[in-house]
Formats: C-alpha cells, structure tokens, sequence
C-alpha cells in the first residue's frame, strides 16, 4: 500500500506537489470514486485509478531498451556529462531507472534500463552466463592464436583470468580487424582490456547482444523503447 500522491507522482502524472494539486481538484477517482485526500493509501496493483476520467494503467516497474550513443555515461547522474537516464523522456524517469550493467562513454549499442533491481542483479551476475556480443574494430591484425586465448580465458594486465570468451573474426589484415566478442561477464573496460593484454586496442565498439535481446534495428542511436512482454519473460527466465 502507498500514498495516492506518491504512486501519482511515480506514473509520473508530476511533482508530488504537482499531483497533490490534482487530487485536490477532484479529477482522481478510486474505484469510480472521488478522492481528494493525497495521504489516501491505495495498492495500485488492486485498485482502479482514473485521472481525468482516463483509467491509469500502473506498472511497478519499467524496462528499456536503448540504443545507446557515443559520448553519454551510463550512470543515474553527472554533475558534468548527459547521461542515459537524461535522455529519457520524463515519463520515464519518474520510475527512477538506472542502466543494467555499464557501457563505456565511447562505446554504443545495446543498453538495458530498467528499476528492477532483481532483475538486474540475476542479468549482471556471471554465474548466470549472460551472453553479451560485441561487434569491435581492432588496430591490428586478429588471428586464430586470439581466439584460442580468448577460448582459454585472457589473462589482464591486472593478472586477472577472465571467463571463457568466444572471438569471432569477420575481416582480419594487416591494418586491422573486425571481430564479434561474446563474453559472460562485464568487467570495467572488459573487451578494450583483453585486447591490451594481447597488444591491441579496440577502436569502436558496439554491444549488439545482451542474453536473448539483439539491438532493434528501427531504432537509431539515442532512441529507445520499452521491451514487449515477451521479451521481459524472456529475461526474468534467464
Ligand atoms: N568492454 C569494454 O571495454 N567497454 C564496454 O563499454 C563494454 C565492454
């Protein structure tokens, strides 16, 4: 049970001194019954809201996916840089979601957002073996004594051994290659550093893969869209 404000203010109907102002006015209705009394505790799952004679469909929670661009942090908030919950609408934001796992600042792709914590702590776990693909370019010449390191688990420059990893090559020559990487963990700079540790350096990367989502090719960079229930069901069975 919560305060008719706070779940108003939650679907993001605005401040709560905005929605105490709603109330007020007599356009809430419980139940087909007025309410003008904001402390009003009501279970939003249970009851039938109505704003302006519209019926609220309530939802706890709120799942994402972005097409993340370069140049934005993934991080709730920046004093300095936009980050990928500023890119969201305010409707979004008012379920006060963060990003499942991180991508760097310069790499794009695939980014999950969402407020359920539950979920994010099975997706982010690596005993849950959740594959994450990754399109990368690399500045030199990729080849099968890689992907057999990369079979292995790379050791970092830390002396980290990382989890098993599958390396892909697309194009490989002597000014570069292009590889996809699967990896079931995500370790800070994960992918740039296991290039390192074999002397290369990746130099654009893209998440195209997170367990059973691709990266939704309607939508562009910096666009996003809510995942269909199907897709939801998919990640809650992970
Ligand atoms: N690995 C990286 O190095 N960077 C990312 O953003 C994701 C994986």
């Amino acid at each position: 049970m919560d305060r008719l404000d706070k779940v108003l203010a939650n679907l993001g109907y605005g401040t709560r001194k905005e929605v105490k102002a709603i109330v007020k006015s007599g356009a809430v209705k419980i139940d087909g019954l007025v309410v003008k009394d904001n402390s009003m505790k009501i279970d939003p799952d249970e009851c039938k809201i109505e704003v302006e004679e519209t019926v609220v469909e309530y939802k706890k929670n709120i799942y994402i996916l972005m097409n993340k661009p370069e140049g934005v942090v993934c991080a709730t908030f920046d004093n300095y840089q936009e980050t990928v919950i500023d890119i969201l609408e305010p409707k979004y934001q008012a379920f006060k979601p963060f990003p499942v796992g991180r991508l760097d600042k310069d790499t794009k792709g695939l980014l999950l957002i969402t407020n359920d914590g539950e979920l994010n702590h099975r997706l982010i776990s690596p005993k849950n073996h959740v594959d994450k693909v990754y399109y990368a370019e690399i500045d030199k010449k990729v080849d099968m004594d890689d992907i057999r390191k990369f079979k292995m688990g790379i050791v970092l420059k830390d002396e980290y051994t990382c989890m098993p990893a599958e390396l892909k090559i697309i194009e490989s020559d002597e000014n570069g290659a292009r590889v996809e990487v699967t990896v079931q963990e995500g370790k800070f700079h994960q992918i740039k550093r296991m290039f390192n540790s074999l002397g290369k350096n990746v130099i654009y990367l893209e998440r195209i893969k997170f367990g059973p989502l691709s990266l939704d090719d309607n939508l562009q960079e910096g666009e996003y869209r809510e995942l269909y229930g199907e897709e939801i069901e998919l990640l809650k069975n992970i």
